[in-house]
Order: structure tokens, then C-alpha cells, then sequence
């Protein structure tokens, strides 16, 4: 296993709408075993394929960031099948260092997806697993959080952004 180099704002396959995995084979539960070691190195509480410059549609998401087990979730071409209420918190991501915002995500949302086994399942999630959900959804169909900002919060985050991609702070 192996901690990845993981991809910052303004690299282009962050912006691709990640293709899905048509077999779960020893290649990809090598890239998730790399993405786990990413995840919690980094340290983060999820993970999209495309934020390791792999554009599948394939996620991590661990709200106890290692601590247990069982909180290890692995999601193959996710799907959100059901929405609903609205919460408004804090957001960040892993792609974006050292840059936090408010952002509104679903209260509750169900995913379907294939767990790394191939077996289909639904799952739920409520506030933080919900919004993690949500957020690295949103990586695979090319999507960043400062996406869902509006007006002049939106236009400072970008601009401080892409003063650090052009000076290669990032
Ligand atoms: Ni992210």
C-alpha cells in the first residue's frame, strides 16, 4: 500500500466526470487500499478516485478517520437515490488545503453503490455523512465545493485560490 500524491485545485481531471468501473478487479482494490492509505495520511474523512488522478467512480469515506474499522466505507459507482431537508455548515476538501466555507448539503441522503465486494447496497447518511456523501459525489461528476458558493464569497475564495496556483504555492 502506498500514500498517493493527491491533486489540487486546478488540475484538470479534478474537472472530468469520472467514467464508472465496470469490474472490480486486483488493479482497483489495490487503488483502494493506496486511497485508504491517502485518506488517512492525509488526513481526511473521504476521498474521491479522480483526487488521485484516477478518473473511476470510486470513493472512501471514514468519519472516524481510521479509529474504527468498521467506519470504513467504500463506495463503487455511488448514486444518490433519495434527498432530503437542507443543513448548512462548514466544508472543506482535501484538493482545496487550508480553505474552509459554508456550504448547504442535504440533511439525509441514500446512496446506492457497490461495496468492494461487488454486492449492490443502499446506504443512509445523516449531517456529516450525508454532507461527506454529498461532497465527493460531487468530486466524481467533476464538482468542487467553492462550486456552490455565490457572488462576492465566491469571487474571493477563487481569486486567493489562483493566486497560489500561479506563484506553484499549491
Ligand atoms: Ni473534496
Amino acid at each position: 500500500m502506498a500514500v498517493l500524491p493527491i491533486r489540487k485545485y486546478g488540475d484538470e481531471v479534478l474537472r472530468l466526470p469520472a467514467k464508472p468501473v465496470d469490474e472490480i478487479d486486483a488493479s482497483l482494490l489495490k487503488l483502494i487500499g493506496d486511497m485508504v492509505d491517502t485518506m488517512y495520511a492525509a488526513p481526511g474523512v473521504g476521498l474521491a478516485a479522480n483526487q488521485v488522478g484516477v478518473s473511476k467512480r470510486l470513493m472512501l469515506i471514514d468519519l472516524s478517520v481510521g479509529k474504527r474499522p468498521q467506519e470504513l466505507h467504500v463506495f463503487v459507482n455511488p448514486v444518490i437515490v433519495e434527498s432530503e431537508g437542507e443543513i448548512t455548515e462548514e466544508e472543506g476538501c482535501l484538493s482545496i488545503p487550508d480553505f474552509v466555507e459554508i456550504v448547504t448539503r442535504p440533511e439525509r441522503v441514500k446512496v446506492r453503490y457497490l461495496d468492494r465486494n461487488g454486492s449492490e447496497r443502499t446506504m443512509g447518511g445523516e449531517g456529516l455523512m450525508a454532507r461527506a456523501m454529498c461532497h465527493e459525489i460531487d468530486h466524481l461528476n467533476g464538482t468542487l465545493f467553492v462550486d456552490h458558493l455565490r457572488g462576492l464569497k465566491k469571487d474571493r475564495i477563487l481569486k486567493k485560490i489562483s493566486k497560489l496556483v500561479k506563484t506553484g504555492m499549491w
